[in-house]
């Protein structure tokens, strides 16, 4: 029997599988907007309701409810079984479908000895597209381009770059001698097979870089054209050995250069870091086609003290810029330091470094933004931080990021500089900290609902308190701006709190990156479980999209309610998700188990008859209310 189909593999897939193929392949798709759209293949139907997100790896049907991944959508069309699905969704991609040990079984021992010979492999890769570059009939080309471009023999040396030459089979010719070579090749993502069964070289006509892990082992490749074809830049798909939300290009390389990293600037592409090398800076690391992430981050610190992120100054460079930032956030232990840089529009590492030398760029790092000042500006972008309203929400925004740092003096001297540039006093801004009084960002109430006494307060309370904080009782009835996201505290058209939470993060799963998971298993009513096993698998695989969130409860009811959920993206606000889902998860913390429960008892007690009450239940209900009545003793100790 075979065994289990693993999640992570299942994951894996569905992470490499892009919808709008595996879907187009079988009906045809017509790009509307984003998205994209066709008659519903599951129901009859003249105008098309059917329509498939890229973002988020999921289709929909809104004449029919049909919903789901890829995996779902396959099964459906061609009526197949799941672990069949599997199998035709990973040959399609180059996939060999795992599987568990049926029965117990030395599975990490299997995986460390099939990982060995892959490494082993991709030195002999490695050592061949060298070899061609030295010896190919064809070799000229790549070498021109290589000079043209500026890079000596030598630091092509140093980085072992390489050439796969023209042609469909020069590496299934030279390595895979055996099937049991070939199907190495195929793990390793160098070979790939067509839908017609043809098996052909990844890499043809391009140069090459092997992109190699911290310790030196070559664990993919990234492949550039010779000329202006598309794509650029090809990389290796993710496999058992290369993850590019961890791995960074050059890193080994800084490592090896460098006897102590006092600092590391990451970049965006392969050339920027080669380049960089090639006038003696040779502490660039790139990340490989995805931004920064958390794991990239803790990596770098571990072996050198200060980044330095370095972006395009254009908008795409800012956004990204942001996202590394968020990312480098939790990371910033006393002692790490991270710094941006902007280079001029249109200028990357490489243009910069060619042009004006090292002189230039190390004058141009030496101007980088420390992450307060970025942080700051980012935040009062927008603001007038000349008005006290101004100021007050500077506070209120940046807050929430400063909170994610861990404890320690750069936090602390993060609040000073908060502190300076709102002209507010640092204590107030601490008391800010410590009472949080506003439902949101989701941090603070996380923060909130551990640490101090909860209001449980009901519904209709909730939103008057919510209103009476947007208008100044002191201001003497002058109208004051709202709130930049302010917004309705439960989303119209759900039938309960969780439901809308799970929406939001089915539309947008980052928003549960940032909830703290203590204090989750409290979430209270209907659906709260679903609704925190989400946030968990979030922020187990914070790459996730819609579609890999869904392939966790595949044919279970809560999958069905998940996919009809997930299609409700017109209920969603276009605007303020965040602040959306930190106001939902706020009111389903407050529904506090003892709270609740005590009101149902006393609910019970109203229908029932006290006298009918059994003796037990009234000596829970009497234990519960001494513990009401200590809370709250306790709370009004601490208010004083
Ligand atoms: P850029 O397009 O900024 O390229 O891609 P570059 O590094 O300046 O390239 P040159 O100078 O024209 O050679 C930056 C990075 O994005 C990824 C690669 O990792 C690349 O190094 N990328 C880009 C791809 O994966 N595929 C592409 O088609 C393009
Ligand atoms: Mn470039």
């Amino acid at each position: 029997m075979a065994g289990r189909i693993p999640q992570t593999f299942i994951d894996d897939l569905l992470d490499r599988v892009d919808i709008v193929d595996v879907i187009d392949r079988r009906v045809k798709l017509k790009k509307t907007g984003k998205n994209y759209s066709a008659r519903c293949p599951f129901h009859e139907e003249k105008t098309p309701s059917f329509s498939v997100s890229p973002d988020k790896q999921f289709y929909y049907c809104f004449g029919c409810g049909a919903g789901g991944n890829a995996l779902g959508f396959v099964m459906d069309y061609e009526n197949m079984e799941f672990p069949q699905a599997v199998e035709t969704l990973a040959s399609s991609v180059g996939m060999e479908v795992q599987r568990e040990p049926s029965r117990g079984g030395p599975a990490r021992e299997q995986r460390e000895d099939s990982n060995k010979s892959l490494y082993a492999l991709m030195e002999q890769v490695a050592n061949y597209y060298k070899l061609q570059l030295r010896q190919h009939p064809e070799r000229d080309k790549a070498v021109d381009y290589l000079k043209q471009r500026g890079l000596s023999g030598q630091i092509a040396k140093e980085f072992h770059l390489g050439f796969a030459p023209p042609g469909w089979d020069n590496l299934l010719k030279a390595l895979g001698d055996s099937d049991e070579k070939k199907a190495l090749l195929m793990k390793t993502g160098m070979l790939v097979e067509n839908d017609q069964g043809r098996i052909y070289d990844r890499f043809r006509d391009r140069v090459v870089f092997p992109i190699r892990d911290q310790r030196g082992r070559v664990i993919a490749f990234g492949g550039r054209v010779l000329g202006d074809d598309k794509p650029k830049y090809l990389n290796s798909p993710e496999t058992d050995i290369f993850h590019k939300g961890r791995e960074l290009y050059g890193f080994y390389e800084a490592l090896q250069a460098n006897r102590r990293l006092e600092r590391l600037l990451v970049v965006e592409g392969y050339m920027d870091v080669i380049a960089l090398a090639q006038h003696g800076i040779t502490i660039a690391t790139a990340t490989l086609g995805t931004s920064t992430s958390k794991t990239h981050l803790e990596r770098i610190y571990r072996r050198c003290p200060e980044v330095i992120f370095c972006f395009d100054g254009d908008e795409a460079g800012r956004k990204a810029a942001f996202r590394a930032l968020e990312a480098a956030l939790p990371c910033m232990e006393d002692g790490r330091q991270a710094r941006f840089l902007f280079l001029p529009e249109g200028e990357d590492p490489d243009t910069v470094i060619r042009s004006g030398g090292p002189e230039k760029f190390e004058a141009l790092l030496a101007g980088a933004t420390p992450l307060d000042t970025f942080l700051f500006d980012a935040m009062a972008e927008g603001l007038d931080t000349s008005t006290l309203d101004g100021r007050a929400r500077l506070s209120k925004l940046a807050l929430p990021y400063i909170r994610q740092m861990p404890e320690g003096v750069f936090r602390q001297l993060m609040f000073k500089a908060l502190a300076e540039r709102t002209g507010l006093e640092l204590d107030s801004l601490m008391r800010l900290e410590i009472a949080a009084p506003e439902p949101s960002p989701t941090d603070q109430i996380w923060g909130q609902s551990k640490n101090s006494p909860l209001p449980g307060y009901e519904q209709g309370e909730c939103e008057r308190v919510d209103e009476n904080f947007y208008s100044d009782p002191k201001s003497g009835g002058e109208p004051q701006p709202r709130r930049r996201h302010a917004s309705p505290q439960r989303l119209a058209g759900f039938s309960n709190l969780a439901q809308s939470a799970i929406a939001l993060i089915l539309h947008q799963p980052e928003v549960a990156r940032k909830v703290k998971t203590e204090g989750l298993q409290e979430l209270q009513g209907q659906d709260a479980s679903l609704l925190s096993e989400l946030i968990a698998l979030v922020q187990r695989r914070p790459e996730s999209n819609t579609g890999m969130l869904l392939g966790h409860w595949y044919g279970t009811p809560e999958g069905e309610l998940l996919n009809r959920l997930a299609g409700q993206e017109r209920l969603i606000p276009t605007e303020g998700i965040d602040q959306q889902f930190s106001d939902t998860i706020y009111r389903l913390a407050h529904q506090l188990p003892q709270q609740s429960k005590l009101a149902q008892q006393v609910d019970k007690l109203k229908l029932t008859n006290y006298a009918e009450t059994s003796e037990l239940e009234k000596q829970r209900l009497r234990e519960m209310l001494q513990e009401k009545m200590q809370r709250d003793a306790e709370r009004n100790r601490r208010d004083r």
